[in-house]
């Protein structure tokens, strides 16, 4: 069984960025993501409305951090430390000691290898500190970025479920990748 201890919070840091915890302060930018209907296209969860649900995220974040069954990092640049996205570790299943990875980034920063960086960073801290067997990414198969983003970093296909996931009155089909750790 995994034993996970996110205490201290691990701050990673990469070439450009620093990867550390959410505050309370990181609200409104992440509202600005989570309300915008394009940004949010591929992550079939209900749009932010109002401040206060980015703020209700942030304390289901923190909450999942406390009892070691998540961990999730605010993406910032070096030389201006504001959140420009998230990345991180939830539904953990300690047993098997496998976790699902979940990514996003302002679009005003894609196409510049952030999220690269990103994942790479964190794929060795999931081997790594926090002895993960396999890494899951559940995504859509309409979903280039995170597809490509996925393959050029070794995961592969396990599995196509049609019409397995009901959100807003339509089934969504979702392809399952994974990342093994190395044996
Ligand atoms: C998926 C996402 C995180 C990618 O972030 P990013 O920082 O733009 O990605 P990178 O610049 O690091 O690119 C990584 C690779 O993906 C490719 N890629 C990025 N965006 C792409 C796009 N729109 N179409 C095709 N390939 C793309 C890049 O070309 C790169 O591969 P390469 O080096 O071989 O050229 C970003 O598009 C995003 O936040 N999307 C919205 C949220 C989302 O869908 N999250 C995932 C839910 S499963």
């Amino acid at each position: 069984m995994l034993n996970l201890n996110f205490d201290p919070f691990p701050v990673l840091t990469t070439e450009r960025l620093i990867l550390r915890r959410f505050t309370f302060a990181d609200a409104p930018k992440l509202f600005e993501l989570r309300k915008d209907p394009v940004i949010m296209q591929y992550i079939s969860r209900p749009l932010s409305k109002t401040l206060d649900d980015a703020i209700d995220l942030i304390k289901v974040i923190n909450d999942l951090l406390k009892g070691n069954n998540g961990i999730t990092w605010c993406i910032t640049l070096k030389n201006e430390q504001e959140f420009v996205g998230s990345i991180g570790f939830w539904r953990i299943e300690k047993e098997n000691y496998r976790a699902e990875i979940g990514y996003l980034l302002n679009p005003a920063y894609q196409g510049r290898g952030i999220m690269q960086e990103a994942i790479e960073t964190i794929i060795n801290y999931g081997f790594g500190p926090m002895s993960l067997h396999t890494i899951q990414a559940n995504v859509s198969p309409d979903n280039l970025a995170s597809i490509k983003l996925l393959q050029k970093n070794n995961f592969t296909q396990e599995a196509y479920f049609k019409e397995n996931y009901f959100f807003n009155g339509v089934f969504e089909d979702t392809l399952v990748y994974t990342l093994l750790t190395k044996t």
